[in-house]
């Protein structure tokens, strides 16, 4: 890399120099929950706090994340996230635990087989191609909402993708609900960390609920078609409705748990079609979206990025046999998941007493694996605030231990739509900068804000020019 080339510092969190207590800790927390991790978190291995009674850990290094997330992964579960998400997603893959959750992960595995995902290309290409041919209509130089725009196009390849049977009439609605979900977010959050009951009074609550109901009223209605569909014809005939899929709907419907026997009811099938709906479109839209404001802050890696675009495809559509070789346009979005980690914290709880480097810990002690902390680890990352994507170069990369890079997760809960999140931001991503070029909007950089995904705090406008 030029080293000439001005350093990138883009907009990051300022942590408190002292932990906080009482009202400010509350105020942050539901401001922005990065907010309340002190420096120390940033600097240390482990930092223990007490709020009252319960006892809450911010696990920083690499050796206790992997006691965390896989050593002793039955002492810590996921009791708070579920209680976070589950009036929404109720008991499916990312939110049950133990056999429960072993038997639906193993059901939607098949899905996400390397080889067949390749198959997905075109798929991504054509969602980022109907994306850019609405900015085409805009004056040049107009200012887009790209968070908004990449939440819509992701959404489209999961609906072409996983589950071609939704309509747009589920499109809309669960791009309403889902603002309607955020928006009780921060309280959401802080109540589940709380322990707090799920029917206590908060603000958020009702919109919360309002858009629960019609996002899972939609998914429903969506899969009794289907259902009535597949009890008519059987998978992969012909019908007069056109072809049944072999998507991730019938794989799920066909699924058994081996130890019952039982299959997926109406219930848990609803879970898991909004699971994946959901946790597949946000974090990839969030990803773009960072990647592409940084991008707009860097001329020197946008010239890099649309060099090496040129040279694979020759100015083609993407295409599968490309995506390996797009070795730069990949590792700029492995930087831009280290700077602004799509999903942006974890958290634990302890069900079994134990220790974490010496530290004695009760069962129903929180413990955070604050990602977004951990990439901006001062003590293992050189310059953690600079945009620097040659960090992940081949030679560079192969020497960051495991458990301190942790985009998608780690252990046997790691994301399961990695290797499809990697393909489909590649190809989007390669797609949008060999059609278009992006420029900040000055006095609008967005802060970085932790809901259940990191959001741009102000949105994220970028000025766009079709090439
Ligand atoms: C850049 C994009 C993505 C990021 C950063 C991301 C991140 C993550 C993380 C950190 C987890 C682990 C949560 C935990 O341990 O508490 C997770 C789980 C999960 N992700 Fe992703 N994800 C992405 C894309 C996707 C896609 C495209 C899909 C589906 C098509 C997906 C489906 C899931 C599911 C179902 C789980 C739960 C897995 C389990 O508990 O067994 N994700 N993701």
């Amino acid at each position: 890399m030029n080293n000439a080339a001005p350093r990138l510092i883009p907009p990051r969190i300022q942590p408190p120099a002292k932990p906080l207590t009482g009202l400010a800790f509350l105020a942050a927390f539901v401001r922005n929950p990065l907010e309340v991790a002190p420096q120390a978190v940033y600097e240390q291995d482990l930092v223990v706090n007490q709020l009252g009674r319960v006892q809450r850990l911010w696990v920083t290094s690499p050796a206790l994340v992997k006691a965390v997330l896989l050593d002793e992964r039955e002492k810590f579960q996921k009791l708070s996230q579920i209680r976070l998400l589950a009036p929404l997603l109720g008991r499916g893959i990312l939110t049950s635990e133990g056999a429960e959750w072993k038997w639906q992960r193993q059901a939607s595995a098949p899905m996400f087989r390397h080889q067949d995902l390749l198959g997905f290309v075109p798929a991504f290409v054509r969602a980022t191609e109907s994306l850019l041919a609405k900015w085409r209509a805009a004056p040049e130089g107009a200012v887009q909402e790209v968070d908004r725009d990449m939440s819509r196009a992701t959404f489209d390849v999961i609906s072409a993708t996983l589950l071609p049977s939704a309509d747009r009439t589920v499109g809309a609605a669960v791009e309403e609900s889902m603002q309607l979900f955020q928006r009780a977010g921060g309280w959401g959050q802080l109540f589940a960390m709380a322990g707090a009951p799920a029917w206590l009074p908060r603000p958020g609550m009702i919109s919360g609920a309002r858009g629960t109901v019609m996002l899972r009223s939609a998914v429903t209605a969506m899969l009794r078609e289907r259902r009535a569909v597949e009890t008519r014809t059987g998978t992969g005939q012909d019908t007069a409705e056109g072809r049944v899929p072999d998507d991730l709907m019938h794989r799920l419907m066909q699924a058994r748990d081996p130890e019952t026997g039982q299959s997926m009811n109406d219930q848990q099938l609803v879970d898991n079609l909004l699971t994946f709906y959901l946790a597949g479109h946000e974090t990839t839209a969030r990803a773009l979206s960072w990647t592409l404001y940084l991008i707009a802050r860097s001329p020197q890696w946008a010239a890099i990025l649309k060099d090496e675009i040129a040279r694979v495809t020759g100015g083609e559509p993407v295409r599968s046999e490309h995506i390996e070789r797009l070795v730069l346009v990949q590792q700029v979005l492995k930087e831009s998941m280290r700077l602004y980690p799509p999903v942006p914290m974890l958290s634990r709880q302890c069900v079994a007493p134990t220790r974490l480097d010496g530290v004695e810990i009760e069962p129903g002690a929180t413990v955070v694996l604050p990602i977004y902390a951990i990439h901006r680890h001062t003590r293992r990352w050189e310059e953690p605030d600079v945009f620097d994507p040659g960090r992940f170069a081949r030679e560079n990369e192969a020497k960051i231990p495991r458990y301190q890079y942790l985009p998608f997760g780690a252990g046997p809960r790691i994301c399961i739509g990695m290797a499809f999140a990697m393909l489909e931001a590649t190809a989007m991503l390669a797609t949008l900068l060999q059609k278009a070029r992006f420029a900040p909007v000055p006095g609008r950089d967005p802060h970085p804000v932790a809901r259940v995904t990191l959001q741009p705090g102000g949105g994220l406008p970028l000025k766009v020019t079709l090439r």
